[in-house]
């Protein structure tokens, strides 16, 4: 039997998504090059690994045992390319990070010292909301996460590091810009702009709010905080976004923070990978990076003085 690593990993892909499209794009291959692999893997094991039913594929029995020794192999595969990085030490090797869209802008900030201080490593930096970041951890492609409360239900090691306070942003006109404790119903006839389904602010905000039995109205969605901060300022609604993600508008005073009641929801960020996985050095020597400075780069000049308190007086908070 003649069966190729790359036949494996493309059969890999196919099977966990049961779609030869996605697994074309996701492995920036044409649709006709997968169907080859698959189809000259089935010639070289004497078996169809698919069955066709409508518009959907299922995995036969044979595909169904490929699937796990093929996981099996692509684990094995993945701990030695680890472990090659691990000899290649904290200089030369390469860091893959996926970042929660709400905490790019801070986290590139904590890229550029790490690449100061190891010029030679290569890295990819993903960003993307917190579902997307869970299935990027899933599919390998990030050994490290910088998110907002991970679930408890994963096999994930998390760590805090950072306090991550919500606030509701106003343009520097709008009339509650100068009001002091603003109680939450005031807000009743406000429209909002909301993070898309699948982000952790969201999830976040939509708990908060329910806990305390306030419905807001929300009159769009955007799926980045880049767009929310100009939807806002443009007058299109209030938002509801990180601290973390308006150092720039609150130092030009182009947004204001609304000093409403029960806020700001106070979050944590946490530094994530899964349990079992065998970090690089480099990965090791960013998480300790992020653990021990990252408060470091954070403006908090700018951000407390924005909110009119110090973060250290917050309790931290269980989202
Ligand atoms: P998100 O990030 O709102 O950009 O998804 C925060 C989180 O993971 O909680």
């Amino acid at each position: 039997m003649n069966i190729t690593l790359r036949q494996l990993k493309v059969f890999e892909r196919v099977a966990r998504r049961l779609s030869f499209t996605r697994a074309a794009e996701e492995l920036f291959l044409t649709q006709p090059a997968v169907s080859m692999q698959i189809k000259q893997l089935e010639e070289a094991i004497g078996l169809p690994l698919f069955e066709r039913l409508g518009k959907k594929i299922y995995l036969t029995r044979a595909g169904e045992e490929l699937y796990l020794l093929g996981r099996t192999i692509a684990q094995q595969i993945d701990d030695a390319e680890q472990l090659i990085e691990e000899l290649k030490g904290t200089e030369t090797g390469r860091l893959n990070v996926s970042v929660a869209n709400t905490i790019h802008y801070f986290a590139i900030r904590l890229l550029a010292e790490f690449c100061r201080r190891h010029p030679k490593v290569k890295v990819s930096f993903k960003v993307t909301n917190r579902k997307g970041l869970l299935q990027n951890l899933e599919d390998n492609e990030a050994d490290l996460l910088l998110m907002g409360q991970p679930p408890d239900s994963q096999d994930l090691h998390a760590e805090a590091f950072l306090t991550n306070p919500l606030v509701i942003i106003a343009p520097a006109s709008h009339p509650f810009a100068e009001k002091k404790d603003i109680a939450l119903n005031s807000l009743a006839n406000e429209t909002f702009i909301m993070r898309e389904m699948g982000s952790g602010t969201r999830n976040s905000v939509e708990k908060f709010l329910t806990e305390r039995g306030f419905h807001l109205k929300v009159n769009m969605e955007m799926n980045t905080n880049g767009a929310i901060k100009q939807g806002v300022e443009e007058g299109l609604g209030l938002g509801i976004v990180s601290i973390h993600t308006l150092e720039r508008e609150l130092e030009s005073k182009r947004l204001v923070i609304l000093d409403v009641d029960s806020f700001p929801i106070i979050r944590q960020w946490f530094i994530v990978h899964r349990s079992g996985k065998r970090l690089s050095a480099v990965a090791t020597e960013f998480a300790h990076f992020v653990k021990t400075e990252a408060p470091l780069f954070v403006r908090n000049d700018i951000i407390e003085s924005a909110l009119g308190f110090s973060l250290k007086e917050m309790p931290p908070r269980r989202d």
